[in-house]
């Protein structure tokens, strides 16, 4: 989490670093600052709160520099104040640096520092890191040694931008954080994420693990842990400004639910053959993953849902899968070995706990899988392949868009695997291919036609509230409640309905609205477990195609989705929860995009 932003070049650097702070608000919004090179030494502005406190700080103030720093945050390491603010300075203020991670041998260093003399202002982690770059400038290094230095002391994850008085270059490095340099014809930056300088340029270059950057108005030079220059590629990202603006929306999260038409389109395109009805995956032929047994799927959060239907799909198919959260398993991986493909599912592909999940199977002989959505992040390094969701920027704390489009890959990814493994196709794979292809316009016929609004508004003051799913419908059921928590603040809880009579069924009253997602296939049961909460006086609110008639018929409200596979119905439904997170969200006044202490890229453990 925090971003970090560089910008060097001609004129002044606020108007620059700020917009690259706005970019980067979803990974954290607890305070805000800049520091600037202005000739002679460096000038700090940074408040506790989101961008605009920033911005009144540096209200009237006449700042001068090309180059500068800037940092939002989302703190790990001492409560949101000023003091804690990022950008943070040496004793003599003249080294001042931003940083996106945690130092996790940040204690000894302090004590280390503090007892040759250095006075710490933060409980941050971070300051320990222009304190070590002084001493090293005491020492009489110049500024790039005293940064490789200071840097090599450091262990845990971290992207660290710094700048000295008395100089205008930048230097920069990453360990286990994002960092991506950008660069126009007049202009360098640097960032955690691309979006932060998409509206100046396209042209990125994806620095690594253990890269020193050194950047000055004339160029840039990369180099690697061992000092040595190396060639780091140019590449151009195919998103535009566009994509990561809100494109008149009231909130990024309310956009991306609206833009998963033209996502899943992106998402399928070229990928399903529907002349021999098979899948068509880039760099994945068929016989990609013969000798595979066993499938481990590692993700946290919404991405952790979307793993869960897919190992529900692959269960069904007769592939022996799992999914399991990735901060667990890199602490405990199950067995695996060379017939083991794990699976790492993540919209950012920066998730540390994902990416520690990986780590933790490094050097032995499992077969690794990336699958997200950021093309360049750091799971497709650690990963040995990679497939992309292809869903677009998703700026909106709430993930939306990158789980259908997860689920969507995953769907078609699922028919490869089955095939490759079982020798045998997808049960029914014909009309799942074809329910795969008609999802983008399923989903634009619910965004046209939703009543979630008007459900939200009706069940606005309850107590709690509860989804229920089966099969490929359960993770669906999570998804709804994670959605519904994380942007309205309210209790909400998902259970797979079979679960819910050996417990959850106490807390249910007339005050607790039941959302149930019905498939159309053996719906029977889970109507049972819908007369259940019914009977305790709970209202049932029936997520469900006309497949699902008799579900219907006996709930007290409906949100309808187009009839599909019933396999695929399960994406169709989470639109409308979705939607009717949204709606309750807004209604109550949330910070739809923000919600309070959460960020969109958890890049700690
Ligand atoms: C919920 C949400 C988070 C992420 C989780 C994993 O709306 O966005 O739960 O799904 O932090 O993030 P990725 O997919 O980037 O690994």
């Amino acid at each position: 989490m925090c971003g970090i932003t560089v910008r060097v070049g001609d004129g002044s650097a606020v108007p620059d670093l700020l917009s690259g702070l706005e970019n980067l608000e979803y990974r954290g919004y607890d305070s805000a600052g800049i520091a600037l090179q202005n000739g002679t030494g460096i000038d700090v502005v940074k408040s506790e709160g989101k961008i605009d406190r920033l911005q009144e700080a540096l209200a009237g103030k006449d700042l001068h520099g090309a180059v500068g720093i800037g940092h939002t945050r989302w703190s790990t390491h001492g409560p949101p104040t000023d003091e804690n603010a990022h950008p943070h300075t040496d004793c003599t203020g003249k080294v001042a640096v931003v940083h996106n991670g945690i130092i996790e041998n940040y204690r000894e260093l302090r004590e280390e520092l503090a007892a040759d003399g250095h006075v710490f202002t933060s409980e941050t982690d971070t300051e320990v890191i222009p304190h070590l770059i002084e001493s090293h400038l005491a020492n009489g290094a110049d500024f790039g040694s005293a940064f490789r230095e200071a840097v090599d002391r450091l262990a845990g994850s971290y992207a660290v931008a710094a700048i000295a008085a008395g100089t205008d270059a930048v230097y920069a490095t990453r360990n286990g954080s994002p960092l991506v340099l950008g660069q126009d014809t007049d202009r360098y930056f640097l960032a955690s994420d691309v979006p932060a300088f998409l509206d100046q340029t396209d042209e990125v270059v994806y620095l690594q693990d253990g890269d020193v950057v050194r950047v000055t108005e004339t160029g840039y030079t990369v180099t690697d842990t061992t000092g040595t220059v190396v060639d780091r590629e140019v590449e151009t990202v195919d998103w535009n400004a566009e994509d990561v603006g809100k494109a008149g929306y009231d909130h990024y999260m309310r956009k991306e639910i609206h833009e998963q038409p033209t996502a899943l389109r992106q998402t399928i395109r070229g990928r399903i053959d529907s002349f021999s009805g098979d899948v068509d995956l880039e760099g994945f032929p068929p016989g990609t993953f013969t000798g595979i047994d066993r499938v481990h799927l590692v993700a946290m959060g919404t991405s952790m849902h979307a793993a869960m239907y897919a190992a529900a799909l692959l269960t069904e198919n007769g592939v022996d899968a799992e999914a399991y959260l990735s901060g667990e398993y890199a602490v405990s991986p199950p067995p695996a070995d060379s017939n083991t493909l794990v699976i790492a599912v993540t919209q950012s592909g920066e998730t540390a706990d994902t990416l520690g999940a990986i780590r933790a199977i490094q050097g032995t002989n499992v077969r690794t899988l990336a699958l997200t959505n950021v093309v360049g992040s750091s799971i497709t390094r650690e990963c040995d392949d990679s497939l992309y969701i292809r869903a677009g920027p998703e700026i909106g704390v709430a993930a939306t868009k990158s789980f259908s489009s997860q689920v969507v890959t995953l769907s078609m990814l699922t028919q490869r695997l089955v095939q490759d493994i079982t020798g045998t196709s997808v049960e029914n794979a014909g009309s799942l291919l074809e329910s795969v292809s008609q999802i983008p316009g399923d989903v634009q016929q619910i965004l046209d036609n939703s009543t979630a609004a008007a459900v939200a508004e009706k069940y606005l003051d309850s107590d709690a509230f509860f989804f229920l799913g089966r099969n490929t419908c359960y993770p669906v059921a999570l998804e709804g409640a994670l959605k519904f928590k994380e942007i309205t603040y309210e209790h909400a809880e998902g259970f797979a309905a079979s679960e819910l009579k050996h417990g959850p069924l106490a807390l249910v009253t007339e005050n607790t609205p039941v959302f149930v997602l019905f498939t159309g296939e053996d719906d029977q049961k889970i109507i049972s477990n819908a007369k259940e909460v019914q009977a305790r006086g709970a209202p049932v609110i029936a997520v469900a195609s006309e497949a699902s008639s008799a579900a219907i018929d006996q709930a007290d409200d409906v949100l309808s989705i187009p009839k599909t596979t019933p396999k695929m119905s399960g994406v169709l439904g989470n639109v409308q929860l979705q939607l009717v997170a949204y709606h309750a969200a807004k209604e109550l006044g949330r910070e739809i995009d923000k919600p309070r202490n959460l960020a969109k890229s958890v890049t700690v453990e």
